[in-house]
C-alpha cells in the first residue's frame, strides 16, 4: 500500500516540457509520488532535473514506453492512479528524416501506455474511479492556418485553431501525434478510460534542447554560427513560456473535465525573422556587443519541407472554463530564456557534444 495520496506517472519527465512538469509537480504536491518515466534518447537529459532528483516523492525510472511489459509492471509495482504522457520525439526536422520513429514512439508508445492503463485499472475493479490518463498533445495536428487580413489582436490573420477545428496534420511528426490522439479518444469511447487531452502551441524557456528555433539560435549568436532561416522567415508560430505550459497541465489534470480537449496557448504570434531580429538584439546586448553586431548571421536557407505556414491557438476554452492565463509577456520570457542560457554554459556544452555535431553538420552542413 503506498503512503502516497497518488501516484503519478510523468512520461517524458527527462525531457524539456516534461521536467518542468515534474519539477513543479514535485515542488507543489508533496503528498503526491511523481514517477518519471524515460528512455533517456538524445531529448531527454536528468541533469534537467538535478535540483529534486533527492526528493522523497520523486522517482526515475529509465523505460522505454513502447516496452509493454515493463510499462505494464509499473503501473501495477507504483499503484499508479495517473498519467501524464508527455513522451514522444518531437522534432519536425528529425521526423522528416526518420518517420518511422516518429510512429513508433509517438503511437505505439501512446498504445502501450493506455493499454497498460486500461488493464491495471480494470483489475481493479472499480469502474476506473479516481483515474486519469492525460495526453499533452501539440497544436500541430490542426494543420496550417493561412496569412490574412490582420486586425488587433490577430496580426497574422483571423482564424484560430479551436478545439473543434478538423484534424489536418502535415509532417511526419504532426501525423504521428495526430494518431496518438485518436487513439487516446479510441481508449476513452470504447473503454470508458477516462482521459483528457491538450494541445498546445510552441513553446521555449530553459532546457529545450538546441535544436529547436529558440535555443539553437540563441547558442548560434553566442558562437558566431550563421543562423539556418527556412524560407523566407514568415511564418508564424504562437509562444508560450513553458512554465506557463506546465501551470496549465497541473490545472487541467486537476480540473479538467473527462473526455475533453483544451487547446493552450499566448496569443501570442510571432513572424519567425521578427522573431530571430528580437533575439539577436537582446543576446548582443547581453554579451555587450554593438546593436545589430550579429545581424550579418541570418543566412535563408532552403524551406522545411511541408513547412507549416501560421500556427495560432484559440485558448479562450481554457481561460473561461478554468480561468487559465499566461503568466509572462513575451519580452520579459524572451529575456529570463536567454539569461538562462547565458548562465548554463554547462548544460549546453553537455548537450552539445557527442551526437549534437554528427546532427549538426547532416542538417546545416558546416558551422560557418
Ligand atoms: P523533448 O523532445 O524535449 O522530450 C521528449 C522526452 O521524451 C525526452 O526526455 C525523451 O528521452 C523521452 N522519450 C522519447 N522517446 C521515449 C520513449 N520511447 N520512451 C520513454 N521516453 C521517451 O520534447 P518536449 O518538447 O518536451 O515535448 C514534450 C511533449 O509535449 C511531446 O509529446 C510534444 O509532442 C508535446 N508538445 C511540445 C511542444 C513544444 O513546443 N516543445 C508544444 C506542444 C506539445
Ligand atoms: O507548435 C507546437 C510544436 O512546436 C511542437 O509540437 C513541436 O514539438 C515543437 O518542436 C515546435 O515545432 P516547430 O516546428 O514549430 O518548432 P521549431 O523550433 O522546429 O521551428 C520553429 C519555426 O522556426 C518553424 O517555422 C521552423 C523555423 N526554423 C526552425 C529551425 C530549427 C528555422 O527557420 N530554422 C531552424 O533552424
Amino acid at each position: 500500500m503506498s503512503n502516497f495520496k497518488r501516484n503519478i506517472i510523468v512520461t517524458g519527465g527527462a525531457g524539456f516540457i516534461g521536467s518542468h512538469v515534474v519539477r513543479h509537480l514535485v515542488n507543489k504536491y508533496s503528498d503526491y509520488r511523481i514517477i518519471n518515466v524515460d528512455a533517456l534518447t538524445y531529448a531527454g537529459n536528468l541533469a534537467n532535473l538535478k535540483d529534486i532528483e533527492q526528493y522523497s516523492n520523486y522517482t526515475f525510472v529509465k523505460a522505454d514506453i513502447c516496452d509493454f511489459d515493463i510499462i505494464r509492471r509499473l503501473f501495477s509495482d507504483y499503484s499508479v492512479d495517473g498519467v501524464i504522457h508527455l513522451a514522444a520525439e518531437s522534432h519536425v526536422d528529425r521526423s522528416i528524416k526518420d518517420p518511422f520513429t516518429f510512429a513508433r514512439t509517438n503511437v505505439m508508445g501512446t498504445i502501450s501506455l493506455l493499454e497498460a492503463a486500461r488493464q491495471q485499472w480494470q483489475s481493479e475493479g472499480n469502474s476506473f474511479n479516481n483515474k486519469l490518463f492525460y495526453h499533452i498533445s501539440t497544436d500541430e495536428v490542426y494543420g496550417a492556418l493561412e496569412l490574412d487580413s490582420p486586425d488587433g489582436d490577430a496580426p497574422y490573420g483571423s482564424e484560430f485553431f479551436t478545439e473543434d477545428t478538423r484534424y489536418n496534420p502535415h509532417s511526419p511528426y504532426s501525423a504521428s501525434k495526430a494518431s496518438s490522439d485518436h487513439f487516446v479518444r479510441a481508449y476513452h469511447d470504447t473503454y470508458g478510460l477516462p482521459t483528457i487531452i491538450s494541445n498546445c502551441s510552441n513553446n521555449y524557456g530553459p532546457y529545450q534542447f538546441p535544436e529547436k528555433l529558440i535555443p539553437l539560435f540563441i547558442n548560434n549568436i553566442c558562437k558566431g554560427i550563421s543562423l539556418p532561416v527556412y524560407g523566407k522567415g514568415e511564418n508564424v508560430r504562437d509562444w508560450l513560456f513553458v512554465e506557463d505550459h506546465a501551470k496549465a497541465i497541473d490545472l487541467i489534470f486537476h480540473e479538467g473535465r473527462v473526455g475533453d480537449t483544451y487547446n493552450i496557448g499566448g496569443f501570442n504570434e510571432w513572424k519567425n525573422i521578427d522573431l530571430i531580429k528580437l533575439l539577436i538584439k537582446i543576446v548582443d546586448r547581453k554579451l555587450g556587443r554593438p546593436d545589430g553586431a550579429s545581424d550579418h548571421l541570418i543566412k535563408y536557407v532552403t524551406d522545411r519541407a511541408g513547412h507549416d505556414l501560421r500556427y495560432a491557438i484559440d485558448s479562450s476554452k481554457l481561460a473561461n472554463e478554468l480561468s487559465w492565463h499566461p503568466s509572462l509577456q513575451f519580452e520579459d520570457g524572451l529575456e529570463k530564456t536567454v539569461n538562462w542560457y547565458l548562465n548554463n554554459n554547462d548544460w549546453i556544452e553537455g548537450v552539445t557534444s557527442g551526437e549534437y555535431r554528427q546532427y549538426y553538420t547532416e542538417m546545416y552542413g558546416s558551422e560557418e
